[in-house]
C-alpha cells in the first residue's frame, strides 16, 4: 500500500513535469489572435517607445488560501498567459541586441520543484514558446538581473500601479520585485530640469507615461474579433440557459443561494471556468440593492427574484438579468413595473446602432421610465424618476464585465448590455404597494450594419414568456438530497 502510495506519488510529480495539459479546452482564444493584438498595439505606439505590462497580483483571502487568480484582462488579450508574476515588455520599433533582433519580450515565472509539488508545473519559457507562440521569452529573474535601459525610449508607457501589490510568499521573483526593478529602472532615467521625481504619479517625466497605454488598448478591446465573439456568444447563451433552468425549477421556497447554485451548475456544465464578476440573487427587498451578492435569503416568497449573472468562458464573460416572480405569476404591480422596464429596455435597444453612443441609449430607456412612473403616480415629477433608476443602462462587456473602452460612437461589432431597471425599497416615497419591487432586464446585444443583435434573446424576456416558461417541468424537480438535519432523512 504504502510503495503504491509512494509510486503514485512519483508519477504524480513526472506528469506534472510536462507543461501542456491533456485532455483540457482547446477552443480558448488563438495564439494568432494574441499575435495579431500585439502587433495591432505597437502599430498604434508612438515612435521609438515601448509599454510595460504587468500580471495582475495574486489576491489574499485569509491566511494562506488566495482568492482563484485571475489575469489581468490587457495581459491576457496581449499574451493568452493565465499566470502570475510575469512581465510583457512591446517595442515600437525592432530591437537589436547581441545579435538577436526582437520586437517584444515575455518574463513569465519559472515555477521551482517544490512550488510545482503544490501547484503544477506552470507554463513557464518553455511552454511560453511552444503553446503561446512566443519567441522571446526569459525566466521572471533576467528581468532583475539584466534589467531594460529604458532611457533610451522616447516613451515607456505603462498602466497605473494599483497600491495593494504586496506579496511575499515563496515565489521569486514574484510581481512586487519586478514592479520594484521597473520603477528603480525608470525612476533613473535622467529627469528634466526643475521636475519631482515620481513614476506613480501623471507623467512627472515626459519619457514615463501612464496614461496613454488605457487609449491604446481601449481602442483596441472595445471592437471584438468574430474569434472573440464567438467565445462572448458562448458565454451568453450559457448565462441564458442558466435563466431558463432557474425560471422552471422556481417556487417560493427556494433560496436565493440554491438559486444561484442552479445558475452556476448550467454554466460549469457547459464548461465555463468562473463566473464574470459576482452573482447578484436578491429577491424582494434585496432585488432593490444594485449589486447584491449575499444572496442568503432563504425564501424568495412572492416577491420578484432579479437574477444578474455572466458565464465567464475562455475569459470572456456574458451579463444578463432576469427578473421572475419566483410564484410563477406576477401580480398586478409587479407586472405593470416588470412591462415598463421592458418597454423602457426596448426603446434602448432600438438606439442601439452605428453612430449612437451609450448615452443616446440611456436617455431612451429614461425616458420612458421617467414618463411611466409618473403615469404610475409612483413620481411626482419626471425628474424624481432617478430616485428608482440610479444607473447607467449600458456599458461593453469582454473580458471584463465592464469592459475597456473609450466612450465614443458604436462601432460595428462592439457588444454592450442595454440594462434599465426601476427599484423600489422598503419605505420609498410612494404607495406602499410597490414597495420591494425591483425589476432589471439586461441583454447582451451586438453592433451590427443591419442593427443590433441580442446575443441574449434565448431567455425569455416578455412577462407572458417569463410565466410560460415557469410552468414547465424542471429536472431539479427530481433532484432530491437527503435531509442532513434528520436521522431518518439520511
Ligand atoms: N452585473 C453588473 C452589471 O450589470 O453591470
Ligand atoms: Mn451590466
Ligand atoms: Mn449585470
Amino acid at each position: 500500500m504504502k510503495t503504491k502510495v509512494i509510486l503514485s506519488f512519483f508519477l504524480f510529480i513526472i506528469f506534472q513535469s510536462s507543461h501542456s495539459q491533456e485532455n483540457t479546452p482547446t477552443d480558448y482564444m488563438s495564439s494568432d489572435f494574441h499575435k495579431s493584438r500585439r502587433e495591432a498595439l505597437r502599430a498604434s505606439m508612438p515612435p521609438n517607445s515601448v509599454a510595460v505590462f504587468f500580471a495582475n497580483p495574486i489576491r489574499n483571502r485569509s491566511n494562506d488560501v488566495d482568492f482563484i487568480y485571475h489575469q489581468d484582462p490587457n495581459f491576457y488579450y496581449l499574451s493568452g498567459l493565465k499566470e502570475p508574476h510575469s512581465v510583457l515588455v512591446i517595442y515600437s520599433e525592432d530591437q537589436v541586441e547581441d545579435g538577436k533582433t526582437f520586437n517584444e519580450a515575455l518574463y513569465v515565472y519559472e515555477r521551482g520543484a517544490r512550488y510545482k509539488i503544490y501547484n503544477g508545473p506552470g507554463v513557464g519559457v518553455k511552454g511560453a514558446i511552444e503553446d503561446l507562440g512566443f519567441t522571446n521569452v526569459y525566466p521572471g529573474k533576467a528581468f532583475i538581473e539584466d534589467p531594460i535601459d529604458f532611457s533610451k525610449f522616447e516613451k515607456v508607457m505603462f498602466r497605473k500601479f494599483e497600491n495593494d501589490v504586496r506579496q511575499k510568499g515563496w515565489e521569486q521573483p514574484n510581481l512586487y520585485a519586478l514592479i520594484e526593478q521597473f520603477k528603480t529602472s525608470i525612476n533613473s532615467i535622467p529627469m528634466p530640469e526643475g521636475k519631482e521625481l515620481d513614476s506613480d504619479k501623471e507623467s512627472a517625466q515626459s519619457v514615463v507615461d501612464n496614461k496613454t497605454l488605457r487609449t491604446l488598448m481601449a481602442n483596441l478591446r472595445e471592437v471584438k474579433t468574430d474569434e472573440e465573439l464567438k467565445l462572448i456568444k458562448k458565454a451568453v447563451e450559457i448565462s441564458c440557459v442558466g435563466q431558463i433552468e432557474v425560471m422552471k425549477a422556481m417556487h417560493p421556497g427556494m433560496s436565493e443561494t440554491e438559486t444561484q447554485g442552479i445558475h452556476e451548475m448550467v454554466f460549469k456544465k457547459y464548461g465555463s471556468e468562473y463566473e464574470g464578476y459576482p452573482s447578484i440573487v436578491g429577491a424582494g427587498n434585496n432585488s432593490c440593492v444594485l449589486h447584491y451578492i449575499d444572496n442568503n435569503k432563504l425564501e424568495a416568497g412572492n416577491d420578484l427574484i432579479l437574477m444578474d449573472l455572466g458565464a465567464e468562458y475562455r475569459g470572456y464573460t456574458a451579463d444578463v438579468t432576469r427578473t421572475i416572480p419566483a410564484s410563477g405569476k406576477f401580480t398586478v404591480e409587479q407586472k405593470l413595473i416588470y412591462d415598463l422596464v421592458y418597454e423602457a429596455q426596448e426603446a434602448g435597444m432600438a438606439a442601439m446602432v452605428i453612430g449612437n453612443d451609450a448615452r443616446k441609449v440611456d436617455a431612451a430607456a429614461r425616458e420612458v421610465v421617467y414618463k411611466g412612473l409618473l403615469e404610475l403616480g409612483i413620481t411626482d415629477s419626471l425628474a424624481q424618476g432617478r430616485l428608482y433608476f440610479p444607473h447607467g443602462t449600458s456599458h461593453h462587456i469582454g473580458l471584463d464585465v465592464h469592459d475597456l473602452n473609450n466612450r465614443g460612437a458604436f462601432k460595428e461589432n462592439m457588444i454592450l448590455t442595454v440594462e434599465p431597471g426601476i427599484y423600489i425599497p422598503d419605505g420609498s416615497p410612494c404607495d406602499e404597494k410597490w414597495w420591494k419591487i425591483g425589476v432589471r432586464i439586461e441583454d447582451d446585444v451586438l453592433i451590427t450594419k443591419n442593427g443590433p443583435v441580442n446575443y441574449s434573446a434565448l431567455a425569455p424576456r416578455k412577462s407572458e414568456e417569463i410565466e410560460k416558461m415557469m410552468e414547465q417541468e424542471s429536472v431539479f424537480n427530481h433532484f432530491h438530497l437527503p435531509d442532513l438535519d434528520s436521522e431518518e432523512g439520511k
